[in-house]
């Protein structure tokens, strides 16, 4: 495939990388960065496949592996998100004149290219694309079809994003038509899955929570109206891309907590015993950072007041649990940070992915305002500013004033780095936690994301910024007040298909037929219903608890009619055995529903048949 072929002849290299130096600690912060750059680099590039890659054999060219990690915890696949975000770092790299990773990303692009195809248990790219909501895959580019978290709908938006930010490289090199020939369509098949899914809770980043997630939402809206601005440099279209003002609308309207003065990680969840304090946020910041961006843009860009009292928020919530690793700060510093404070997995360690985008967000923040000229602390803004600048008042801040201030931001910012520096083993992997206790690291062993959020850090704290990508355009601002808000959708279905010339490959699909499981089942508060049955994309297995993987809605439940439904795509003119399952609490145990020895059967209709609708009844337990 001839991609990025006569790129960057004309782009200087940046910086030449050192040789991997053993580190100490107690180095200062610039030397500590210096050396820890290339190590960070070369480690998310050891997860990739196809590079000589020595940790990760077998993996397919252009395929990252979460970590090498095979055992407590098993991370040996590839998920949609941590790739994306790994190849928007090693894009960015690209631009700022690192040449070498051309073919990485050229692999990338087929080995996505063919991972779109890939039937799985979320669904498949024909009709109606819901195979790309797929959170993970094994490294040889086949299905994962055990028990998971799933739809997760970040993934196509932020992949989506990951190929758009290659469109300057190209349009610089004059090979725009190569990039609406290979690149594009690839993008397409997943603009449209934003389009028709953004209204559909799914699992979060973490892969917790069913609901509607600030990341998610987030990227989102930056994918598709990101979209429209290149749709009409390539004089093409974007009809999802029309969904933007809505996914904007969302996101202004639902996600700020006004007693508590922050914005929730989750909304639209059946039931969760959590403040919603989390680091969700804060990711979604640095994901839709924009150089040229305003504070007050309708994406909650680093600098806004929100996203600036979210910071505070999160980090006082880890400062309330006094972990030793942090016993040595003060009231007001910075400290290693986890995902959220109620975690539990394993033991809620601190990360370091987390604790660099705190970071991260400070210095683009930093950028930000000198670049307006301005700071103006607001009612919002004013409790993180305190912190830092004891006699701060609410006003405007501008000149040397506002110099100052930046300063200590920016010291802040500093000592984040240095609080992972400080528990970083000599030879500068990183791992997904440290132990909060003891400072070891653990959970996967040089995870990629990590690596890849130092060195987007880096990049930030040396003010090497990304292009702009259109945070500061009308299509990214559209201005709905919240009574403007409507449930949406794209209609994608039969517009999805493989992105041949990227190196997908022509794939001939078994015929489908759309079912409608619907099923009257009384709940209570908390409680869901799944589907199981014995075909790949309902679990496989019945009577399986590990099987359950296919939540039904009560997006239409009343007291008179306690209606659950689904929509699921199923290979036409099979038999398919299922039964329902009700589930006492998110991560509750599943209870097998009442009768029908276990099972009940659906014979599908043949070849262009309609919708099916099951309209069942369901009891569970005595
Ligand atoms: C692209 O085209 C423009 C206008 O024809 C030309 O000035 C420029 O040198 C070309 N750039 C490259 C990299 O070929
Ligand atoms: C769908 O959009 C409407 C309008 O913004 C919103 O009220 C609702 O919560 C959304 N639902 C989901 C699951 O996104
Ligand atoms: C798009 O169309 C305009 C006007 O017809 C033309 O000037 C421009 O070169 C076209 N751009 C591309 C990428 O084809
Ligand atoms: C970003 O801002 C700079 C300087 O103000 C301006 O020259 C440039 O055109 C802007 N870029 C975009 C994409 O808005
Ligand atoms: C963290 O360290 C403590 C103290 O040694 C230990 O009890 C705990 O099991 C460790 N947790 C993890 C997840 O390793
Ligand atoms: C910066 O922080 C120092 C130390 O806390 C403080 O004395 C100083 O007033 C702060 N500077 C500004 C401009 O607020
Ligand atoms: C959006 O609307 C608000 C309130 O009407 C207004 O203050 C703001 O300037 C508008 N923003 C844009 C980008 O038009
Ligand atoms: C979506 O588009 C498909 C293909 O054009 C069409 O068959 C289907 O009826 C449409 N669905 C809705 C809900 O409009
Ligand atoms: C894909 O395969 C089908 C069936 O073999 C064939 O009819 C069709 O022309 C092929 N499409 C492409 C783009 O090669
Ligand atoms: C749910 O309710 C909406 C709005 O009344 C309706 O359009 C939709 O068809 C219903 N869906 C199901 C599966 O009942
Ligand atoms: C489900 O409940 C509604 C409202 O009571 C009723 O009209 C419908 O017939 C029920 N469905 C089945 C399959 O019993
Ligand atoms: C699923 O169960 C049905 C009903 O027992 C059976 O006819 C069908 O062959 C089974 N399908 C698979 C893939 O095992």
């Amino acid at each position: 495939m001839i991609l990025l072929q006569s790129i960057l002849a004309a782009i200087p290299l940046h910086a030449t990388l050192a040789s991997p130096n053993l580190q100490s600690r107690q180095d200062g912060l610039e030397t500590f960065i210096a050396r820890e750059q290339p190590i960070a680099l070369a480690g998310a590039l050891a997860n990739i496949g196809g590079l000589n890659s020595s940790w990760v054999q077998g993996a397919s060219p252009g395929i990252v592996v979460a970590s090498p990690s095979t055992v407590n915890p098993d991370y040996f696949f590839t998920w949609t998100r941590d790739s994306a975000l790994t190849y928007t770092m090693l894009i960015d790299e690209l631009i700022f004149g690192n040449t070498s990773l051309r073919k990485t990303i050229e692999d990338y692009a087929t080995a996505q290219a063919i991972l779109q195809t890939i039937d799985n248990p979320s669904g498949s790219l024909w009709p109606v694309g819901d195979g790309l909501g797929e959170p993970k895959f094994y490294t040889n580019i086949t299905p994962f079809d055990g028990p998971w978290g799933r739809p997760q709908r970040d993934g196509p938006a932020l992949r989506a994003t990951t190929f758009m930010n290659l469109a300057p490289v190209l349009f610089n090199l004059n090979e725009t038509d190569i990039f609406l020939k290979i690149y594009w369509p690839l993008i397409l098949n997943d603009l449209n899955y934003v389009g028709q899914y953004w209204n559909q809770t799914g699992f979060d980043l973490w892969e917790e929570v069913r609901g509607s997630s600030f990341f998610t939402i987030s990227a989102q809206h930056r994918a598709l109206a990101q979209g429209a601005i290149l749709a009409q440099k390539l004089n093409t279209t974007c009809g999802p891309c029309k969904q933007a003002s809505q996914v904007l609308c969302f996101l202004q309207s639902n996600f700020w907590n006004e007693s508590g003065k922050y914005l929730v990680a989750d909304i639209n969840v059946n039931e969760l015993s959590r403040s919603g304090i989390n680091s969700d946020p804060i990711l979604a910041s640095i994901h839709v950072f924009d150089a040229n961006a305003t504070c007050d843009a309708g994406t909650f860009q680093p600098c806004n007041s929100k996203m600036l009292a979210t910071h505070k928020k999160l980090v006082d919530s880890f400062r309330n649990l006094s972990w030793p690793v942090n016993k040595n700060a003060g009231p007001r510093d910075a400290i290693l940070i986890g995902r959220y404070p109620e975690d539990t997995y394993y033991d809620g360690g601190a990360w370091p992915l987390c604790t660099f985008a705190c970071a991260e967000m400070l210095y683009d923040a930093v950028a930000q305002f000198k670049r307006s000229g301005t700071l103006n602390v607001d009612s919002i803004s004013l409790s993180f500013f305190q912190d830092l600048s004891p006699n701060i008042k609410l006003g405007e801040y501008k000149g040397t004033q506002m110099d100052g201030i930046l300063t200590n931001v920016t010291n802040y910012a500093d000592g984040f780095v240095r609080a992972v520096q400080a528990h970083l083993p000599t030879n500068g992997s990183i791992s997904e936690q440290f132990n909060h206790t003891t400072g070891m690291s653990t959970s996967a062993s040089k995870l990629t994301w990590s690596f890849a959020s130092f060195i987007t850090m880096a990049r930030r704290r040396a003010s090497h910024f990304p292009p702009p990508w259109g945070a500061t355009s009308k299509v990214a601002n559209t201005n709905l007040t919240s009574s403007q808000c409507r449930p949406s959708s794209y209609n994608g279905t039969g517009k999805y298909a493989p992105a041949a010339a990227a190196g997908a490959p022509n794939i001939t699909l078994p015929c489908m037929v759309e079912v409608l499981f619907e099923v009257n089942a009384t709940t209570q508060f908390g409680q869901n219903i799944y589907v199981v049955g014995n075909v790949t994309r309902l679990g496989g297995k019945l009577n399986d608890p590990k099987r359950v993987t296919v939540p039904l809605s009560a997006a239409n439940y009343t007291s008179q009619r306690p209606e659950w439904y689904v929509d699921k795509w199923l290979v036409a003119g099979q038999t398919v055995a299922y039964q329902y399952v009700l589930q006492n609490g998110d991560g509750g145990e599943f209870v097998f529903e009442n009768g029908h020895d276990g099972s009940r059967t659906l014979v599908l209709p043949k070849c262009g048949g309609g919708r099916m609708t099951t309209n069942d009844v369901a009891t569970f337990g005595s």
